[in-house]
C-alpha cells in the first residue's frame, strides 16, 4: 500500500484533503490523524472491521481497548451509558483538552473497540484538525497513538513513517503538536475519580475541580489495561537517572562514554560526545521529550542515559513514560 502524507495547514484552506481522510474513514479504512498530544492511528469507532485493522496495523494486543475521539461533547452520548458527575465537571473545565475519561459503555457500541469491557474512554481532543475530520467523517474516531506497540508515540509526521509507512493509506501532517505526551487517563465511573495515566492535565489541576480525586496505585491490579505493557521503548538500552537518585555525573564516570548518549537537563554534559539537552523545564521539556528518544536511538552508541525530573506537575506524565521505557532505573 502507498501511504499518502496530506500536509495540512489551514483546516478551511486544505478542505479538499481532509474530505478525502474523513471518506476514507467512512469506508472502514485507516487514517493518522494529529491531535494536540500526539498523533493517533484513527478509524471509524462505530466499524468493528475498521477498529480490527489498527489493532493489526499496530500489532497491538486485543485486550487493550482504544480511546474514542468526539468533537464535540454531546456526541459522547451514544458511546457512554452516563455522564457521572466528575465527568461532566472534567468536560467543564478541561474539554476539549489533553484528558480521556473512562465511563460506562452504551451497551450498543461494538465489544472490539473496548476489547470487551464493560467500560469506554472518550476524549474530546484541542486539535481543529482531529475534531474537523471526526466532524466530516459524521463518526467518533477510535485511535491510540500512531506508533507499532510498545514504542515511542509520534509527534512527527516522519516518525509516524518510520513505524507504518506502506501500512496507512493517509496521514495527515501537521506543525501543531503542542502537548507531546498522550492524554491524561481518568476513571469517572465511581463515586471517586481516579487518575489511571498521568499527562498534561496534571494531578495538582484536577484537584482544584476533583478534591478527593486519586492516583492509581502502581502495587495494584491496573484498572487501565495498557498500564502493564511495556511502552514508549526506544531499541536502545535506556537507562534513566533518577533526579533524587544517583548523580548522573557519577553514573557516567565508568561509562565508555564514546558509545552512550547522554540527555540531559542540569549539570553540564556539553562535552560529551553524544549528548543532547533538553530544557530544564517540564513544560517545555515534555513535547520534545519523545523526538528526542527518537533521535537518541539513531545515534552510534549502545546505551542511551536520560536525567529524570522531578515528579511534580507535568513531570509526573514525563517520569511515568520514562519509568515504563526504561530497561534500567538508577
Ligand atoms: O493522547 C492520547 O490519549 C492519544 C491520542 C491519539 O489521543 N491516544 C492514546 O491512546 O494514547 P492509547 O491507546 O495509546 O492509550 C489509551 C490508554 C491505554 O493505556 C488503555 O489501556 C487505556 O487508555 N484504556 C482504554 N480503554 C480503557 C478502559 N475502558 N478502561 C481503562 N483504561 C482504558
Ligand atoms: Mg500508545
Amino acid at each position: 500500500m502507498k501511504t499518502q502524507v496530506l500536509k495540512i495547514k489551514d483546516s478551511s484552506k486544505d478542505l479538499k484533503s481532509l474530505l478525502l481522510a474523513a471518506s476514507a474513514i467512512k469506508d472502514g479504512d485507516l487514517v493518522v490523524m494529529p491531535t494536540e498530544t500526539v498523533y493517533g492511528l484513527g478509524a471509524d469507532a462505530t466499524n468493528p472491521t475498521a477498529v480490527r485493522k489498527i489493532v493489526s496495523v499496530k500489532n497491538r494486543p486485543a485486550d487493550n481497548p482504544l480511546i474514542i475521539h468526539v468533537s464535540n461533547s454531546n456526541q459522547i452520548h451514544d458511546l457512554v451509558k452516563e455522564v457521572t458527575p466528575s465527568a461532566q465537571k472534567i468536560i467543564d473545565h478541561f474539554w476539549p483538552g489533553p484528558i480521556s475519561m473512562v465511563l460506562n459503555k452504551n451497551p450498543d457500541l461494538n465489544d472490539v473497540v473496548t476489547a470487551g469491557l464493560d467500560t469506554v474512554v472518550v476524549r474530546q481532543p484541542d486539535h481543529e484538525v482531529a475534531r474537523k475530520l471526526i466532524e466530516l467523517a459524521g463518526v467518533p474516531i477510535a485511535a491510540p497513538s500512531a506508533n507499532t506497540s510498545g514504542k515511542i508515540s509520534p509527534t512527527k509526521s516522519e516518525h509516524v513513517l518510520e513505524d507504518l509507512d506502506g501500512k496507512v493509506p493517509i496521514v495527515l501532517d501537521v506543525d501543531n503538536i503542542t502537548y507531546g505526551l498522550e492524554s491524561t487517563v481518568v476513571d469517572c465511573t465511581g463515586d471517586t475519580s481516579v487518575i489511571l495515566r498521568p499527562g498534561s492535565v496534571t494531578t495538582e489541576e484536577l484537584k482544584e475541580v476533583l478534591p478527593d480525586i486519586k492516583i492509581e496505585s502502581t502495587d495494584c491490579k491496573s484498572k487501565s489495561p495498557g498500564t502493564k505493557y511495556k511502552h514508549y521503548a526506544p531499541d536502545i538500552t535506556l537507562t534513566l537517572v533518577e533526579s533524587e537518585g544517583m548523580d548522573l555525573e557519577k553514573y557516567l564516570k565508568d561509562k565508555d562514554i564514546n558509545h552512550t548518549a547522554v540527555i540531559w537537563h542540569e549539570g553540564d554534559f556539553h562535552d560529551l560526545p553524544h549528548n543532547i539537552r533538553i530544557p530544564v523545564n517540564p513544560y517545555e521539556a515534555a513535547p520534545l521529550l519523545f523526538e528526542t528518544l527518537r533521535s537518541a536511538d539513531h545515534l552510534p552508541v549502545k546505551e542511551i542515559v536520560i536525567q529524570g525530573f522531578p515528579d511534580t506537575h507535568v513531570g509526573v506524565a514525563i517520569m511515568n513514560r520514562l519509568r515504563k521505557a526504561a530497561s534500567r532505573i538508577i
